[in-house]
């Protein structure tokens, strides 16, 4: 095992709190399937913090949450519209196709963000019979490439997609990442922005395991609870998801650590600017950077550091700062870097 990764932000473990709150769940008997008191409450309190007016629903993988966001929306015949480096197109092994029957139309983009602009061509094809539908736009918050959308793109995003017949997913794997750098809250990025389906990620940033979705439509996701089970998702003790949930509200801890991974980010990318053999890539804005480096040391590197190589052509890397990331983790890699060269 390497003693830092800069792989990704789930290479961290289990914050102290959320480990705690566990342990502190582990008493006597409960109602399992998320029929306990402590499940009930922590769903309430998620309700509120998004805004009121809503539905929730806890599920443990970030592919779960997008599966089921998704196929609690669409129809086979429909299509889902997402940035090509979406991670419903690259890493979730055809999971959304298998589950909804539908199909992806992944849009080339240079940042991981949409625009009306960039969709607008592919809607040519709705009300053909021959055509699958696009029924939703899914984007991700942040970006697969540690991008934001601002509170305006968002905004024209949903309203785009209401315009035209269709719903705005938000992939919220890194949504309090979002959050905290855009200094607003979770209601402002989704329900006031008018978003139909998000989830709440908790595993990259302090969980053991758990995701939240939240439904601002909830007529149009009536069915969730049943396609949950169906996908295995509906945990049996549900309360040791509730109880980490319950400590990621607790004094805004999911905030908190957000901002620890997004700060040691941008720190790390100061760093690596005054290195001039290496290049920032993309505009750091929450916890991952993309850096090219010259290809001689990328191995060498490797060999102490989990980091993954994004693009052997360019030996562009990809680096990845979590809540646990230190500035020592920062002077250590900095300075091996240095000696590489
Ligand atoms: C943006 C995004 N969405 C979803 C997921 C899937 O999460 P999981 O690995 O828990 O299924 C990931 C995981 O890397 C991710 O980065």
């Amino acid at each position: 095992m390497n003693s830092v990764s800069f792989g990704s932000d789930n290479h961290s473990g289990i914050h102290p709190q959320v480990l705690e709150a566990i342990q502190k769940a582990n008493y006597g008997y409960c109602p399992a399937y998320g029929d306990d008191p402590l499940t009930i409450k922590v769903l309430e309190q998620i309700k509120q913090l998004f805004g009121g007016n809503c539905d929730a629903w806890f599920v443990i993988t970030g592919t779960g949450a997008n599966i089921l966001s998704l196929q609690s929306v669409i129809h086979s015949y429909n299509a889902i519209i997402c940035p090509k480096s979406a991670h419903i197109n690259t890493d979730e092994c055809g999971a959304v196709q298998k589950f909804t029957q539908s199909r992806l139309q992944p849009i080339e983009t240079t940042d991981g963000k949409l625009t009306p602009e960039l969709i607008a061509p592919l809607l040519l094809g709705n009300r053909d019979q021959h055509h699958s539908q696009a029924k939703v736009i899914s984007i991700s918050q942040s970006t697969e490439y540690g991008t934001l959308y601002s509170l305006q793109e968002l905004k024209a995003l949903a309203d785009f997609a209401h315009q035209n017949n269709m719903f705005l997913h938000i992939d919220g794997a890194r949504l309090a990442n979002a959050a905290s750098a855009l200094n607003c809250s979770l209601k402002e990025m989704t329900k006031d922005i008018s978003a139909d389906v998000v989830s709440f990620g908790g595993t990259k940033n302090g969980l053991l395991c758990g995701e939240a979705i939240i439904s601002f439509n909830p007529e149009i996701t009536s069915d969730m609870r049943f396609y949950r089970k169906q996908a295995s998702q509906l945990l049996s003790k549900m309360r040791f998801v509730s109880a980490q949930f319950e400590a990621y509200l607790q004094d805004d801890l999911y905030l908190q650590n957000a901002f620890c991974a997004n700060k040691m980010a941008k720190l790390l990318a100061k760093r690596l600017q005054e290195i001039k053999e290496v290049t920032v890539t993309q505009e750091v804005e929450v916890n991952s950077l993309f850096v090219i480096l010259p290809e001689h040391i990328i191995e060498t590197l490797q060999q102490k550091y989990h980091f993954y190589t994004w693009n052997e052509a360019t030996n562009e890397v990809r680096l990845m700062c979590s809540f646990n990331t230190k500035e020592e983790h920062i002077d250590e890699f900095i300075n091996d870097l240095k000696t590489l060269l």
